[in-house]
């Protein structure tokens, strides 16, 4: 009768599941319980599949579940970002009502899909001067942003299936760029390029003030960090995992010479991005780089990209509004930035049951 709600985010990687477990103790979030399970992979070669990716995916769930034993049946759950599109449209000033219109009408050309096989959905981000304008009080040259995200229903109800073939009731669904953000911004005010490094694909996003403005999806992660530090030393990718997981620097260090094509990769895309938010904004400064992704722990990373951006990165920590027992400290330090997704879903369990109770 007294127990506490509960506020469950699950994070569909594809190397692994992951789950925080939340509860409110004196107003802040409180860490019940998490949980990660593997994904089939393809260093599982050597073993042959006995099932698709898919039906993997459902197994460890559930598997996951049962092991957790959440004291809740509602879910936030997010999708890998490349599954997705998200956009950032300008339309002159307009009224609610044109918008609403005018957007159904540009997406078209943003979507390459029919639209009726697509979830759609858009958000008005406010008003900002054109660029190169001199006066504000302008309203010709006003420009309304609005953020235009996109899923094909295919993948959509892939993800729901999950979660109703388990019994659970879904709150919330959405591309994991939104969930990062969530625990590694929040609200801090600045304009920060955060930099998701994961198993199989790494996320590049903008984010001014909280809102997400550009999100970018890149096939380049730890895997093909592993494959590229086995493949230059000749050792095995075992032996290449463990190894690029130790302290030992292979990015600064001038003796070694492994070169690594994700990383450049995920530089000039970043480097992109920097550029073109130039375009958008009069003073288009970046405050700093934001490392998360459980990549984002390789040792000398931050450093690197540094020197190659020619800004401040730090790596993020998703765990800073959390708190939780004393004995799990060394543990959360290990899993750090790899848990931002699953811990910007529960967040969002948290501040939903908050809006209501206040309605
Ligand atoms: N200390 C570390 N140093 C370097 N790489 C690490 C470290 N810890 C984990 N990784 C790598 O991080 C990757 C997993 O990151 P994460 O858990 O964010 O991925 P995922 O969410 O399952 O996958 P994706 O985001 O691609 O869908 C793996 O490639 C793993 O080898
Ligand atoms: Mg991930």
């Amino acid at each position: 009768m007294f127990a506490k709600e509960r506020f469950l985010g699950v994070d569909f990687g594809t190397e692994s599941i992951k789950a925080v477990e939340l509860e409110l103790r004196a107003g802040q979030p409180f860490l019940v319980n998490y949980g990660e399970v593997p994904l089939l992979t393809p260093y599982d070669s050597k073993k042959p599949a006995t099932r698709s990716f898919h039906e993997d995916m459902a197994v460890k769930f559930k598997a996951l579940l049962e092991r957790m034993q959440p004291e809740t049946n509602q879910i936030c759950i997010s999708m890998p970002s490349f599954l997705g599109l998200i956009s950032l449209i300008e339309f002159p000033e307009m009224t609610d009502s044109e918008l609403e219109e005018a957007v159904r009408f540009e997406a078209r050309k943003y979507i390459p899909s029919a639209l009726e096989d697509v979830s759609l959905s858009w958000e008005s981000l406010g008003t900002k001067d054109a660029v190169g304008t001199a006066s504000e009080k302008d309203a010709k040259n006003r420009k309304t942003e609005v953020l235009l995200v996109a899923a094909l229903n295919k993948d959509v109800w892939q993800y729901e299936g999950y979660v109703s073939s388990v019994g659970y009731e879904m709150k919330l669904l959405e591309l994991e760029t939104f969930s990062i953000i969530r625990s590694v911004v929040g609200s801090d005010l600045g304009t920060f390029l955060v930099i998701d490094i994961g198993a199989r694909a790494a996320n590049v996003i903008l984010v001014e003030n909280g809102y997400v403005k550009k999100s970018r999806s890149i096939d380049a992660g730890g895997r093909d960090i592993t494959r590229a530090l086995s493949e230059s030393l000749n050792i095995s990718v075992d032996r290449a995992d463990t190894l690029k997981k130790s302290t030992k620097d292979f990015l600064n260090a001038k003796d070694v010479a492994v070169i690594f094509p994700a990383i450049e990769t995920i530089i000039n895309e970043s480097g992109r991005m920097v550029e073109s938010w130039k375009t958008t904004r009069l003073d288009g400064k970046i405050d700093s780089v934001i490392l998360s992704g459980g990549t984002g722990h390789m040792t000398g990373l931050p450093q690197y990209l540094s020197k190659k951006l020619g800004l401040p990165v730090k790596l993020s920590d998703p765990w800073r509004t959390i708190s939780y027992l004393p004995i799990l400290q060394p543990k959360i330090a290990l899993i750090g930035a790899s848990f931002s997704a699953a811990i910007g879903l529960a967040l969002y369990a948290i501040a939903d049951a908050e809006k209501k109770k206040q309605s």
